[in-house]
């Protein structure tokens, strides 16, 4: 089993207003909402470990914090360590950067979003890749059909980064800043000072600008081979279900199983995925885990 380099703490925001999403977020929030078989914030919790992640934070709201603890736990049954901490009002993604100011302890980290779904071969290979710088941040971009959603990667004829411009309405290109960001110890001094946006937010894509404006944003592009979903409209959720679906039935793997995964990296013995797979036993997710660790 491979054992994964030594890594920085990661942050998941799962927070927000999942307006888009209503009346599904009514009770709670989309991050627990399933896509297709587990929940969702499985699945950038899964890219945070494949990246060798394995000390957590998760920043939600008051109400759903107790929610993420029943599902996640203190991560020692995956042979990780999740804290918990909450946002009071959905004031910005860089904000994460803030609320994770004493977790993070001067240290490098990364930060994924809550509903961001990523899958592809060589991804971890990317992420962990990007991890070795110290200084500066890396952003992952990858081309969409409809960048204008997003904070949009504007390149020069020379093909070098000229700016990052947050939801434009004619984009400068189909590069998307996808929910992935990697930053140095400077970040949540750096997220502090930045002025809250119209929207009166610490908007994630001036954080990034300013890193641009110091000449230390590395701006990795995910290729074709790599999907990208963000799933916080109804249609976004479905699709996102129906590709785990396609994979998952296809290949007969599943994908964004945080107990495959600890096995995978050596976190958790044989023992330990059985324990786990036992009380799921009766259903394909269980009979799954199961099947791993047999001879
Ligand atoms: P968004 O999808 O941009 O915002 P939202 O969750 O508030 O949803 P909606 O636009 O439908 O109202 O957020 C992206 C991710 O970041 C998502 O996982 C929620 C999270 N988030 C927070 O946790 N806190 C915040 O302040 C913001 C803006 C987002």
């Amino acid at each position: 089993m491979p054992s994964s380099r030594s890594s920085r703490p990661g942050i998941i925001l799962a927070g927000g207003s999942g307006t888009r999403l209503a009346p599904a977020t009514g009770a709670f929030c989309k991050q627990l909402l399933p896509v297709f078989d587990k929940p969702m914030i499985y699945y950038p919790l899964s890219t945070l470990m494949l990246a060798g992640v394995r000390e957590l934070l998760v920043i939600t709201t008051p109400t759903d914090a107790p929610l993420f603890e029943r599902l996640l736990g203190d991560g020692a049954q995956w042979g990780v360590h999740f804290s918990y901490a909450t946002q009071a009002q959905p004031r910005g993604i860089a904000e994460a950067l803030v609320i994770g100011e004493s977790f993070l302890a001067g240290r490098a980290s990364a930060l994924v979003l809550g509903d961001n779904l990523f899958f592809g071969h060589d991804l971890p290979t990317l992420v962990q890749g990007a991890m070795v710088r110290a200084r500066g941040a890396t952003v992952f971009v990858q081309q969409v059909a409809h960048p204008e959603a997003y904070g949009v990667v504007d390149y020069d004829a020379e093909g070098r980064v000229r700016d990052i411009v947050e939801k434009p309405a004619v984009a400068p290109s189909r590069w998307a800043v996808t929910g992935l960001y990697l930053y140095d110890a400077d970040a949540p001094a750096l997220a502090r000072s930045l002025v809250p946006s119209g929207r009166q937010e610490l908007e994630i894509t001036d954080l990034n600008r300013a890193y641009l404006q110091r000449g230390e944003l590395t701006v990795a592009q995910m290729g074709r081979g790599a999907a990208w979903y963000d799933t916080g409209t109804p249609e976004a959720l479905l699709e996102a279900a129906q590709f785990v679906h396609a994979l998952e039935s296809r290949q007969g793997l599943r994908i964004g199983c945080p107990e495959e995964i600890a096995w995978r990296q050596g976190w958790i013995d044989t023992e330990a995925l059985q324990r786990l797979a036992h009380p799921m036993r009766h259903n394909g997710y269980g009979r799954y885990l199961l099947g791993l660790a047999a001879p």
